[in-house]
Parts: structure tokens; C-alpha cells; sequence
């Protein structure tokens, strides 16, 4: 079984066992170099001066991850008033947020517009609304790109089937709304969905919404939106997105364009996974094992509500055994790994080849990083759990405390 943890010398020196007993498990452990790196591939996607990359705070909004994120230069997209006080916290300056919001009320885009950040509305409606309420409001729009992509069809965005976006059908009541309203369009933006590990869908819809931008002459912004994959199958050999074909590609295409229009807006992306995916592993503990009819189950901490994604996508993480009792890792032979929450769907990984998993191990879930903290609940009145950050020089800091029940019934009214 290859070790992701040890090739990317990940714990830096750490016992896994022990930060579960010094912060409490299950937990979300970090490492700074991971992420500084990630970060650093996302902010040069596009070799121009007029290239921007936004975080997608939607993927992890931990506040001290933002201020590394922030520190590698990168600026971010929120998606609610939440995700902004969280950027604000983290040091980002408004002129580095974009506001790239769904369905919000009149308050929440005051909330934005407010504070001088730019905004996107993703309907005609929306459109209309905030142009009539706002005098000489300056807007980007959010166009559905006609093809989407992702990793599962609740994650895929663009394309006719999905609540996203304007239609590119609709151009000219755009046009219509703008003039009424005299709302000025400063930018055009998409997201074609989560999860692909081709550059081709991708690059597809780059050029499609270059193609919208000249019905709009002199936009200031065009965003691409996010969906950069990882690989979650490392364990298996699964390779990684081609950055360096897909800047090269991406770059030639931009460039191009500019040189069609003589315009030079600034080009933005809007990754969020592939920022922060790898720069975490979710640990936990195994408290049963059992064999029932035949299918071996080991039973842990790590349930849904820690770690949605298996249970809400059906998605595969890698898992690593860290054994508690320094015994060799044996044979593999298929488990099924499952959570503590009262439902039978809770499931990390379903008849997975693992080496044989004791009581009292500690089991390391991948690639936790995005979605995972982010999606956590309180679900059966379960604790969310810490959050650690593994420094460049191997030190620990606690970047977010467990719930505690206080926390927890914090907001509960006694009748
Ligand atoms: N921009 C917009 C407008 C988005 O809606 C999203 C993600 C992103 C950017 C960032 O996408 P990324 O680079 O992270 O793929 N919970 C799911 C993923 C949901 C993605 C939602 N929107 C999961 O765990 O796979």
C-alpha cells in the first residue's frame, strides 16, 4: 500500500496516534507546504500580467488556511456575507473578493455592495432586482456555459439541466435590463462544474464564454470559474490534472484572444479543491470491528457528518492504516469502513482492499481538505471536530477547537 502521507512527508515527524490524544478525534490535519504549494500552481494557471485567481472560500473557509492562501497572493470568490466576515478576518482586502452569489436577498447583496466588493448575478431576475435598487449599479453576470462537467451530476453546473446561470440564449434582455436600469456590466463569469481531471471541458468553455464577451465590448472581468480535479485514487496509481499542458493551452488561448479584440480584461479562475483538497488528512479512530453476514466492518468516528462527501457523491478517499500496536500492516482483504451516525448509508468506504484494521488503530482519510470541514454538521448532536496545521517546520498549531457541548446547545431555547 503506498503511503501518500510518507511520500509528501506529510506528517513532518508527527505521530498520528499522538494528535488524536492531544486534540481529540476524529480531526482535520493540515499541511502548510501542501497548501502553500497548491496555491502557488493555481495563482500562475495563466501566464499574463492580467491573470487573477480567486480561492473559492466554499471548499474550506478556515480562517488561518485563508491567511496563507491570502499570503500566496491569491484572491478569493465568496458566496455568502459568511464567507465574506471570514475573508475580512483572514486580511483580505474587498477589492480581492468577488461576491459570487446564488439566490441571495436584497440584504445579503447590500451586505457585498456595501463594503465596495463586486458582485455577480446568476439570473435576469436578480438582474432586475438589484439594478432597480441600486442607481448606477455595476454588476457581473453569470452566464450558464451550455456544457458542464464534474464528478457527479449534483456537482455539474453548466448545461442546460442545472439552476445556474443566464442562458446564452437570453443576451438581449440582458441588454434590455442594462439600458433600462442603468446598470453598468463589468464582467462575465461561469463555472462549468466540480471535478474533472481533462483539460478539454475546460478549455471548451474558455473559449465559449470569450465568444459571449464580445457580444459585451470593454468588460473589465472574465471568469472561468473552478473544477480543478485531484486525484483521489493515488493509492491505485490515478495521475494528476496536466497543469503544466493546461497553462500552456489556457495561456495561448487568452493571449489569442486579446490579440483578436485589442481588449485586455482581467482573466480570472475560481479554484477551490485543488487549492485545498491535498493539504489535508482526516484522522479518526476505530473503536469496533465486527463480521456481519460475511462483510467485515470497521468502525469508527469518521461518519458522515465529519466527512459528507462518500455518503452525499458516493466519492472514493484513499485510506491509510496507522497501526496502534507498531504491528507490520498484513494482507489486503476487502472492508467496509463506516462511521458512528445512526443510518446504514454511513459509509467511508464500501468492501475496500485494505490491510488487516485492529481496535484502537488510527485510520487517515486523504485528500480531506475540500468539502470536508466546509460540509461538516452536527448531525446526531456530534461534536465537529479540531482542526490542526502542520507547519513548514514541523511544529502544530490548532487552528480551529472541537465543539464542545456547550458549543453545541448554544442556541437551544428552554421552553
Ligand atoms: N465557482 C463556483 C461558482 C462554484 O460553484 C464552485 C464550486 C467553485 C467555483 C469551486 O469549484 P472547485 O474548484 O472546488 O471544484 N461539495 C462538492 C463540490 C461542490 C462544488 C460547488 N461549487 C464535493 O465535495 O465534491
Amino acid at each position: 500500500m503506498a503511503y501518500y502521507s510518507q511520500t509528501t512527508d506529510f506528517y513532518k515527524g508527527n505521530d498520528p496516534k499522538e494528535l488524536l490524544v492531544k486534540f481529540g478525534s476524529p480531526l482535520y490535519v493540515y499541511s502548510e507546504e501542501i497548501l502553500r504549494q497548491k496555491a502557488r500552481d493555481m495563482k500562475n494557471l495563466a501566464e499574463l500580467p492580467n491573470f487573477q485567481s480567486n480561492y473559492s472560500v466554499k471548499a474550506n473557509s478556515n480562517v488561518s488556511l485563508l491567511k496563507i492562501i491570502h499570503e500566496e497572493g491569491l484572491y478569493a470568490d465568496a458566496m455568502s456575507p459568511g464567507e465574506i466576515l471570514a475573508l475580512e478576518a483572514a486580511g483580505f482586502e474587498h477589492e480581492k473578493i468577488f461576491y459570487v452569489a446564488n439566490n441571495v436577498s436584497a440584504e445579503e447583496m447590500k451586505f457585498a455592495l456595501d463594503r465596495g466588493i463586486i458582485v455577480s448575478v446568476d439570473s435576469l431576475d436578480q438582474l432586475d432586482q438589484f439594478g432597480r435598487i441600486a442607481d448606477g449599479l455595476e454588476v457581473a453576470i453569470r452566464f450558464n456555459p451550455g456544457v458542464g462537467a464534474g464528478h457527479s451530476e449534483k456537482v455539474v453546473t453548466g448545461g442546460k439541466k442545472t439552476k445556474f446561470g443566464v442562458s446564452m440564449d437570453d443576451i438581449d434582455k440582458v441588454k434590455e435590463i442594462l439600458t433600462r436600469n442603468k446598470t453598468t456590466l463589468i464582467g462575465i463569469n461561469q463555472h462549468i462544474g466540480s471535478l474533472y481531471m481533462e483539460k478539454d471541458p475546460f478549455l471548451a468553455a474558455v473559449k465559449n464564454l470569450l465568444e459571449i464577451a464580445k457580444s459585451f465590448k470593454g468588460l473589465k472581468i472574465i471568469d472561468f470559474g473552478g473544477g480543478f480535479g485531484i486525484p483521489y485514487k493515488k493509492q491505485t496509481g490515478q495521475e494528476p490534472l496536466d497543469i503544466a499542458s493546461l497553462k500552456a493551452e489556457f495561456t495561448e488561448v487568452l493571449k489569442e484572444w486579446m490579440a483578436e479584440t485589442g481588449e485586455t480584461p482581467l482573466f480570472k479562475i475560481e479554484p477551490g479543491r485543488y487549492v485545498v483538497a491535498e493539504s489535508s488528512i482526516l484522522l479518526g479512530t476505530v473503536h469496533a470491528v465486527k463480521d456481519n453476514a460475511g462483510t467485515t466492518y470497521v468502525g469508527t468516528d469518521l461518519g458522515f457528518n465529519v466527512l459528507a462527501r462518500p455518503m452525499m457523491y458516493d466519492s472514493h478517499h484513499d485510506i491509510e492504516v496507522y497501526p496502534n500496536d507498531g504491528r507490520a500492516l498484513g494482507q489486503e482483504f476487502e472492508q467496509t469502513v463506516v462511521g458512528n451516525i445512526c443510518e446504514s448509508g454511513d459509509i467511508m468506504a464500501k468492501g475496500r482492499l485494505l490491510p488487516e484494521i485492529k481496535t484502537g488503530d488510527t485510520l487517515g482519510v486523504m485528500d480531506a481538505g475540500a468539502y470536508g470541514f466546509s460540509m461538516s454538521s452536527n448531525y446526531n448532536n456530534r461534536l465537529k471536530p479540531a482542526e490542526v496545521l502542520i507547519r513548514a517546520d514541523g511544529s502544530v498549531k490548532l487552528i480551529r477547537k472541537m465543539d464542545n457541548y456547550e458549543s453545541l446547545l448554544i442556541n437551544m431555547l428552554n421552553l
